[in-house]
């Protein structure tokens, strides 16, 4: 089914990229636990070691496993191929390398997930980098911020926490015309609600620890692009140099994930809007960022560029961080945690946890408050959720 867009997304998620029987019949396939692989002779070691066959070699490189997660990866987001890597954290470090050199630049939006606004601020600095932080939603910022250095654009659509949606078709306008590549986080998404690849973007990379996985038990990335040479070079220039490899393990509870994840994302949205209605209507709330509502700022460019408005919802209690603190620990059905695209719903505070990584004059700047709780709405009986949240407010 390599690239076959006749079949529809769920039928995708199960059959996609496979390239023929399991062994023995196998309904699913096996978990390769290898870490190396025979050759028959020196010469097929020669002809796998120069790329000239697809057999393996080490599972750093490659391993069946991954390769099948890699193919269904690409087929849902219409990409050539993609890479599967340890983490979401090691797909965005080693695809943010592997276009940048001393002297270049990166313009990112404002509100990025905590760790990626470090490497960003933190580690790219250190090889002679240089970030420009943009707010992505104005247009006319980008043209002024792009100079002749600038390289990558890299931002999430919708954004931690606070749920910014970019237009990612006239961003990749403005980079096309300067030969700037275009990098989008999916994760909040999924490539259920969204396909970044379709509206112009170069690469898309997931946190595939959330919803792809869906239930909480595995860490793993996981990034997409349309031109295969460059899936080729992320490879094995920098997933196996860098080290930064998924388990086969891994690669298997993602593929059993996926299988469930139109289904998933269509509970969670049903949830998720019940949600904000309810918190959209509740008196001790300040505000609600959640783009399925319509008077969200972003909202008519979500309807415009995606399928969906997803299950992530952040908003702002009436009070301070001492009121979000009573607030949290009288939740009871919802789990206090990191993490999101879980069957669990859960829920944070952005300021004192993913996002504490922010200096505070740029949470407050960006808007972070510490008012604001950001909750990851899971597959429970939406009323059960509401009724949690209506007893801890
Ligand atoms: C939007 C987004 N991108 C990337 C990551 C990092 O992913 P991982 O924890 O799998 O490294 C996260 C983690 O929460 C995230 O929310």
């Amino acid at each position: 089914m390599n690239n076959n867009k006749k079949y529809g997304f769920d039928t995708r998620t199960i059959h996609g990229g496979s390239t023929g029987k399991n062994p023995n019949n196998a309904l699913n396939p096996p978990i390769f636990q290898t870490s190396t692989f025979v050759f028959d002779n020196i010469d097929h070691a020669e002809q796998v070691m120069s790329f000239k066959s697809d057999d393996y070699v080490y599972t750093r490189g490659n391993n069946p496993t991954l390769r099948l997660l890699e193919n269904r990866m690409a087929e849902l987001e219409y990409g050539k191929g993609a890479v599967a890597f340890s983490s979401g954290m090691a797909a965005i470090s080693s695809v943010l390398f592997s276009f940048l050199k001393p002297n270049d630049n990166i313009i990112v939006h404002r509100t990025l997930y905590g760790s990626s606004y470090s490497v960003v601020t933190k580690l790219l600095p250190k090889y002679n980098v240089e970030y420009k932080i943009v707010d992505l939603t104005n247009l006319e910022e980008l043209k002024t911020a792009i100079d002749g250095k600038t390289k990558i654009i890299y931002f999430e659509s919708p954004s931690n926490p606070n749920l910014a949606i970019i237009n990612i078709k006239r961003v990749a306008q403005i980079a096309k015309d300067k030969n700037i590549k275009v990098i989008v986080d999916n994760t909040f998404a999924s490539p259920y609600f969204q396909n970044p690849l379709l509206l112009g973007a170069d690469v898309v990379v997931h946190s595939a620890t959330k919803y792809i996985c869906g239930h909480g038990d595995v860490v793993g990335g996981v990034a997409v692009a349309k031109d295969k040479d460059y899936i080729q070079s992320l490879k094995f220039d920098y997933m196996c140099e860098f080290g930064g490899v998924m388990s086969p393990f891994n690669a298997w509870l993602l593929l059993r994930g996926l299988k469930t994840l139109g289904l998933r994302m269509r509970q969670h949205e049903k949830n998720a809007i019940e949600v904000a209605k309810f918190l959209k209507n509740h008196p001790k709330i300040e505000s609600v960022m959640y783009p399925g509502l319509e008077d969200f700022k972003g909202h008519d460019i979500a309807k415009e560029q995606m399928n969906g408005f997803g299950a992530m919802i952040s908003f702002e209690i009436d009070g301070g961080l001492e009121d979000v603190k009573k607030f949290v620990e009288k939740i009871k059905l919802a789990q206090l945690a990191v993490s999101l695209g879980d069957c669990e719903t859960l829920i944070e505070v952005p300021a004192i946890m993913t996002h504490r990584g922010y200096p505070n004059e740029k949470l407050r700047e960006f808007g972070l408050t510490d008012s604001m709780v950001r909750i990851s709405v899971g597959l429970e009986d939406y009323q059960d959720i509401i009724e949690d949240l209506e007893q801890a407010l």
